[in-house]
């Protein structure tokens, strides 16, 4: 990517930023704000004790059900690890989650009132689900600041004035952030020289900077060396409590070291849940995915 590429990128993202409606409405202009509203502008009631719910989820490509009545649920704060073989489901459950693919049917609720399947994947984004696919998408061209800077600006809830110039609170959040993903001293380095794991850990950086509610991550490890995996897995323990935190992986030691709570999914709904332990040691989990 050039620099004039870039430029353009980062003005056609504010046009298109400030051109989107503000969380909270729905695309009726609100009228249909009692069915799905916020309780509170920002806060996601949780009431419940869930942060995610789904019920009876599922979704067709070309007569395939890819989701097939899926139900599940994730409590505020939990780091959650989702499981299972190639084409299970996994990354069509967050399109869904995000907004990106629509299902057929089922619910999918945010906290207890916020009915997402009602909101655009930019609503959602906005009202604090972040979302980190596999591949580190980062501003190569643009340095560690500038790309954690530019995450910010992404939050609508930061005024356009504030562009240039970050107030004390928010610097204060990019040096917490900065040291959480382990790149303090990585602070001027372009972004296309860090390292596949450091790219991958600034992409999250760019997600923390939206202080997201919940976090899906997808296969955040593949590709990593030994020594950054151990790194991410305490990254996320780190992270768990102050978010909800929803990971997809293929690495079972990666696996064994953050979950508390691990889903099976397999051919679009849940096969088992329980402990690692408990889902390895189940019969039905070994034939269809640890077994191979
Ligand atoms: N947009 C689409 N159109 C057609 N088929 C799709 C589409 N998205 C997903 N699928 C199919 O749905 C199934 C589930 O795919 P998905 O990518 O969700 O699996 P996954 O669990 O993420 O697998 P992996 O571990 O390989 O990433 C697959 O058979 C896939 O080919
Ligand atoms: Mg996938």
């Amino acid at each position: 990517m050039t620099p004039e590429l870039m430029e353009k990128g980062k003005q056609r993202l504010e046009k298109y930023q400030a051109s989107q409606p503000q969380p909270g409405l729905t695309e009726s202009g609100g009228r249909e704000a009692g069915f799905s509203r916020l309780a509170v502008p920002g806060e996601v009631d949780v009431t419940h004790g869930r942060i995610l719910y789904l019920e009876d989820v599922s979704v067709s490509f070309d007569g395939f059900k890819a989701i097939n009545k899926l139900s599940l649920d994730i409590s505020p704060g939990e780091l959650r690890c989702i499981i299972g073989p190639n084409g299970a489901g996994k990354t069509t459950m967050m399109d869904i989650i995000t907004g990106k693919t629509r299902p057929d049917e089922g619910k999918v609720f945010f906290g207890s009132t916020i009915d997402l399947l009602r909101y655009k994947e930019s609503e959602i984004a906005q009202m604090g689900i972040g979302r980190k696919f596999q591949k580190p998408t980062v501003f190569e061209q643009l340095s560690v600041f500038e790309n954690l800077e530019l995450a910010l600006k992404t939050n609508k809830a930061v005024s356009a004035s504030m562009f240039h110039q970050l107030d004390s609170a928010q610097s204060d959040r990019l040096l917490e952030v900065l040291h959480t993903i382990h790149l303090s001293d990585s602070l001027n380095r372009q972004a296309g020289d860090l390292s596949h794991g450091q790219k991958q850990w600034l992409e999250i950086g760019m997600l923390l900077m939206q202080d997201p509610k919940l976090l899906l991550l997808d296969e955040p490890v593949a590709g990593m060396t030994d020594e950054e995996t151990e790194r991410t897995a305490e990254l996320f323990l780190s992270l768990k409590g102050k978010h909800s935190l929803m990971v997809v992986e293929h690495d079972m030691s990666f696996i064994d070291t953050i979950s508390d709570i691990v889903t099976v999914l397999c051919d679009g709904a849940v096969l088992a849940q329980g402990s690692l332990a408990q889902v390895q040691a189940d019969e039905r989990v070994i034939e269809v995915y640890l077994g191979r």
